[in-house]
């Protein structure tokens, strides 16, 4: 069994809880921003095949004391780094966390690449190149306090880079921020679901993959763990071919997106067409002020803009609440919710809120809303 660490956006770390749960992983800990848990190689590569909400699964192998530069660059050492990573592969460092004395992330990675080429230098008369691009091991320092947390990154680049969304609005939401708010809002595939401020579709394209049971990293064409040195391609494919004959051929309930922008709706629908669920979804152009529920029931669930710029709020405030009219006259019987990031425009709704979620959304603390229609 080896442990691992999975990073999840700030709040959101008891939703990755109920993914690893599903993901049938072992020994699961919550922590801040991230959750512990233990697997084989099997399980690692599932979840990073799998996984909807998380960011990246990190391999810890070393933990040790690191209050300085000389404590770093020692601790690095300590590893046998040919386990991991012959003079001809590549590799790169990214740092996370600070203490006092290590507090600038571009230093502390330097230190961590020289404490590992010299150990090779020593060893092979020869060292990696680096590759801050695409290296073959990427090697992630996490400094908390006076302990430094050595771990290989098995994902490589962030997970909610899925792979199928080239086109992006204007403030997307994050693949992984779209796909737990679908959980937080107890959405399942046979419930009608509607976004109508879709912009590119992060949402509905969200729930389709879910709904459909197609595994969000089969778009992706690189992981980290594929240019480890222990990687299994024959075990990797193996899960690819379940993952692809799991897959279902059609929605047990509509999924739909719209939007006022009939750019934004163009991007959504090629975004749809990437991830091979352009025939499932529906995504046209409409202004909230006109729009009638598709459905009798059913979750209609939107993130409108938050107005992070000076004077836009004041703006917003008549869309809020054209929002809470909408749903309160013309969606009686659907469960709403709304992400946002401005609690005066959230009072423009005025509707009962049922219940508050807090969420980051990248840096900006959010809410999702939830409102019972009547
Ligand atoms: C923050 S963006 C949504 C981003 C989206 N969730 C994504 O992932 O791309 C807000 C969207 O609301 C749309 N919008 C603003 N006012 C609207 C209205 N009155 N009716 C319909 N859509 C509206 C904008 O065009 C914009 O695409």
């Amino acid at each position: 069994m080896t442990s691992y660490f999975a990073t999840v956006a700030r709040g959101l770390e008891p939703v990755a809880v109920a993914e690893l749960e599903r993901l049938n992983a072992d020994n699961i800990q919550p922590d801040f921003a991230g959750v512990h848990f233990t697997g084989d190689r099997t399980l690692l590569y599932q979840v990073n095949l799998w996984a909807r909400t998380l960011f990246r699964v990190l391999v810890p192998i070393h933990q040790f004391v690191c209050t300085d530069a000389d404590q770093l660059y020692r601790g690095v050492q300590e590893i046998d780094w040919e386990i991991h990573l012959t003079p001809t592969m590549t590799f790169a460092v990214n740092c996370t966390g600070s203490n006092d004395v290590l507090n600038h992330s571009h230093f502390t990675a330097l230190q961590v690449k020289n404490a590992i080429v010299d150990q090779q230098r020593q060893r092979f008369g020869e060292r990696s190149d680096i590759d801050p691009k695409l290296p073959d091991l990427l090697i992630n320092l996490h400094i908390r306090q006076d302990q430094g947390i050595l771990s290989l990154d098995s994902s490589g680049t962030s997970l909610h880079r899925r792979g199928y969304r080239p086109a992006v609005g204007q403030a997307p939401l994050k693949e992984t921020l779209a796909a737990a708010l679908l959980d937080l809002a107890e959405w399942s595939p046979d419930l009608p679901l509607l976004d109508p401020m879709c912009g590119s579709g992060t949402l509905p394209l969200e729930a389709s993959l879910k709904a459909l049971k197609i595994a969000p990293g089969s778009f992706r064409e690189h992981f980290g763990f594929m240019t480890w040195r222990d990687f299994d391609p024959e075990l990797w494919q193996h899960l690819c071919h379940q993952a692809e004959i799991g897959e279902k051929s059609e929605l047990p309930a509509l999924i739909q997106g719209c939007d006022r922008n009939p750019k934004m709706v163009t991007q959504a629908q090629f975004n749809a067409v990437q991830c091979g669920v352009a025939d499932q979804l529906r995504f046209w152009e409409q202004d909230l002020n006109t729009l009638e529920a598709p459905a009798d029931r059913g979750i209609v669930i939107c993130n409108p803009p938050y107005g992070e710029r000076l004077g836009e709020a004041q703006k917003l405030g008549s869309l809020y609440k054209l929002l809470g009219d909408t749903f309160k006259q013309r969606f009686k019987g659907w469960t709403a919710f709304i992400l946002t990031g401005n609690r005066d425009l959230a009072k423009q709704i005025g509707l009962r809120t049922a219940r508050r979620t807090a969420v980051y959304n990248g840096a900006l603390p959010c809410t999702l809303l939830k409102y019972e229609l009547y």
